[in-house]
């Protein structure tokens, strides 16, 4: 056997995109250590390089397309690497990319990354032949659900080999000193949605609902080996939904089931008599109650419409649940609203935000926003300005509308707001956010808070690096929802000497705790009560009232 299969392949790999992504590139990483591959952080270096991607917006495919150029380089120098592009932006291009990007070995669809494993061994074994043998086909060197990616009312839940990978997962336990204290699981998987602006319905496929037994089971394993946050995951996450006895395997195990479209939320029509139904606010509660174990449950995405009080009565008696919504609005103008097929008004918006408020008093809620949006006059734009400053939004993300390849949106309307007008919207926006940011957070100034230790922050007036940006800023915008890692905004502020434990209280809001300068990294991964000191409009302040 030639060298490249004997010795452990090294693989590399970076993930762009959203908390889906993060979950996938987890997975992948799981299913191909089993296989004996180890994971190096060098490009440069490693046997396997990947790259998950994401196709939301073009600034987005544009990151993943840089780093394309580092590797062909590798190549022209003669090195034997694989590079296969994996995530959205590999099923949004196709084989097409083959023809662009011919240093491009392998593609994988976020649906089918259960057979990435294989790709990737029949490149390698191809590699190792050298230059005598026969390249395979683009077929053989693409995995890609294609059209078959709205595999929708057609979908043989039992073929649904993706579900094998979500239940792969390995539970090692944590450790002590890791930050993998904080997990996802996913629920519900693609998106039905169809907002007229939006790649995920291509990319991702028809919405999928995981039986409820399974998401359970993993929430329970994750418990045990450590875990003490589970986020659970979905597009439009409250609209889980499992009728059971419909997807039933040949051992009598429930499997994936294809979830109703938009219309089906109307009344409740799918509660009917004699079907027994899991809804979102019952798998909650199962959660809750059959992993007593777990410190803390939250969810993304929600979608605004149809977040029934059921939910929020269950959030209400489960102290474990956090109370963080994430909902994003999108845009403030009823007009805009249609054109993007939302499916809610602003009217309808501030009733579930009320609604919200008055289950849960102490609640966060964040959410997104789209500025530029084909045919947005200055009026649909102070619309979205009042908004932002009627809701108490914990935090908003705002993004320029980029238009997408095989949505509504580009076929049906002409990218018509100019560029510098979508930054001038996108900046005043934030400013607004800011300010109303600022004010949520300083109502939390003299109140008792539960703060989950995440991070250890060294300042030092030497210049050091971190993720996002110097170690000697202050962080202003922390924790982007597309990737829970990376700091994205830094505010400058005097650079102060001293260490600081980051965390996140149950509503989301970054906590900072000043502590003496030491080995802190036992304290992560432990929930600690705080008292807020003071706030800015990203952070709170506090000081401990528990041992640390
Ligand atoms: N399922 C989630 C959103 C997933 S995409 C939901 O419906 O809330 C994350 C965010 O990216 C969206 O909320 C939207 O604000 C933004 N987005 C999606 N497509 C976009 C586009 N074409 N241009 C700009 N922003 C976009
Ligand atoms: Fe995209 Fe809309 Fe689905 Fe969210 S709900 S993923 S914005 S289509
Ligand atoms: Fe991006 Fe796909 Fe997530 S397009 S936002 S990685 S679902």
């Amino acid at each position: 056997m030639s060298e490249i299969l004997t010795t452990a392949p090294t693989v590399f790999l970076e993930t762009f995109g959203c908390q889906m992504n993060e979950l996938d590139s987890e997975l992948v990483r799981g299913a191909l250590l089993t296989l004996g591959y180890r994971f190096i952080d060098d490009w440069a270096q490693a046997d396997v390089v990947l790259y998950n991607t994401c196709s939301v917006r073009e600034q987005a495919e544009h990151k993943a397309y840089s780093r394309l150029g580092l590797i062909a380089q590798r190549k022209r120098a003669g090195e034997k690497v694989v590079l296969g592009v994996i995530g959205c932006m590999a099923e949004r291009d196709g084989k097409d990319m083959f023809r662009r990007y011919p240093q491009v070995d392998l593609l994988c669809g976020p649906g089918e990354l259960d057979r990435l494993p294989n790709l990737i061994e029949n490149m390698r074994k191809s590699q190792s032949l050298g230059e005598d043998a026969p390249r395979l086909s683009k077929d053989a060197r693409a995995a890609l659900a294609g059209n078959k990616s709205r595999r929708s009312t057609t979908l043989a839940a039992a073929d649904d080999n993706l579900e094998l990978l979500d239940l792969s997962r390995a539970f090692e336990p944590v450790d002590a000193r890791s930050d993998r204290r904080s997990a996802y699981v996913r629920i519900t998987r693609g998106c039905n949605k169809f907002c007229t602006y939006c790649v995920v319905p291509n990319t991702r496929g028809a919405e999928v609902h995981r039986p409820p037994d399974s998401i359970v089971e993993e929430c329970r394993r994750l418990a045990d080996s450590g875990v003490v946050e589970i986020t659970l995951l979905g597009q439009t996450v409250n609209h889980y939904r499992y009728v059971h006895g419909s997807a039933v395997g040949r051992d009598g195990a429930e499997l994936p089931q294809v979830g109703p479209g938009l219309n089906a939320f109307r009344g409740n029509s799918l509660t009917t008599a004699g079907v027994r139904t899991t809804t979102f606010a019952d798998l909650l509660a199962r959660i809750h109650d059959e992993v007593p174990h777990l410190a803390r449950l939250r969810f993304v995405t929600s979608y605004p419409r149809d977040f029934g009080a059921d939910v929020l009565e269950v959030m209400r008696d489960a102290p474990r649940i956090c109370s963080y919504i994430h909902a994003p609005a999108q845009s403030g103008s009823d007009r805009i609203l249609k054109l993007m097929n939302r499916g809610y008004t602003v009217g309808e918006y501030l009733e579930f935000v009320d609604r919200v408020f008055e289950f849960l008093p102490d609640a966060t809620i964040a959410g997104d926003f789209i500025v530029g949006f084909p045919t947005e006059t200055d009026e649909d734009f102070e619309a979205s300005c009042a908004l932002v400053q009627r809701v108490p939004f914990k935090n908003n993300y705002i993004f320029k509308y980029s238009p997408r390849p095989g949505t509504v949106a580009i076929d049906r309307f002409t990218d018509d707001v100019p560029t510098e007008t979508k930054k001038l919207r996108n900046n005043r926006l934030l400013d607004l956010q800011t300010d109303v940011s600022r004010v949520v957070h300083e109502r939390w100034v003299g109140r008792e808070v539960e703060v989950l230790l995440e991070q250890v922050r060294v300042h030092s007036r030497a210049p050091a690096t971190a993720v996002g940006g110097p170690l000697s800023r202050e962080a202003s915008a922390v924790v982007h929802p597309e990737s829970k890692n990376v700091v994205v905004a830094w505010q400058r502020a005097k650079p102060i000497d001293g260490t600081q434990l980051l965390g996140r209280t149950p509503g989301d809001m970054v906590t900072v705790i000043d502590v003496p300068a030491g080995d802190w990294a036992d304290s992560l991964g432990r929930i600690c009560r705080a008292k807020v000191t003071k706030a800015s409009p990203m952070l709170l302040h506090a000081t401990p009232l528990t041992a640390l």
